[in-house]
């Protein structure tokens, strides 16, 4: 795949989980989608994970939450190894929601 191929965000078997008293409530479960050039429109009913989806790509989870992924990249940055302070430069100016 050239550069120019190559997709902007890669989300692969994302997982969010909220351990609470009761037990873990799996928030997103194994979402999987990539975007290259083109728009991507999320669709599902209320509770489904939309904005939890999207506050993991951002590194806005809350921090009791357990976040993984096979792969979370943006424009080839593994966001799940990146330091908070290269992910809070990457909010805003390159990724908003
Ligand atoms: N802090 C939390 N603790 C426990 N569960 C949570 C917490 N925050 C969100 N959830 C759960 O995560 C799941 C996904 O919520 P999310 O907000 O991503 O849904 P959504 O698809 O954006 O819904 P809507 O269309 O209403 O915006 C829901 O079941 C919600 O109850
Ligand atoms: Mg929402």
């Amino acid at each position: 795949m050239s550069a120019l191929e190559k997709n902007l965000l890669e989300v692969d078997n994302l997982r969010v989980r909220f351990p609470t008293r009761t037990g873990v409530i799996e928030a997103v479960r194994g979402v999987s989608f990539s975007v290259g050039r083109e728009r991507l429109g999320i669709v599902g009913e209320s509770g489904s994970g939309k904005s939890q989806t999207g506050r993991a790509i951002m590194g806005l989870t809350d921090p009791r939450a357990e976040v993984s992924a096979d792969r979370l990249q943006f424009d080839g940055i593994d966001l799940l190894s990146l330091p908070a302070r290269e992910r809070r430069a990457l909010r805003g100016k390159r990724v908003a929601m």
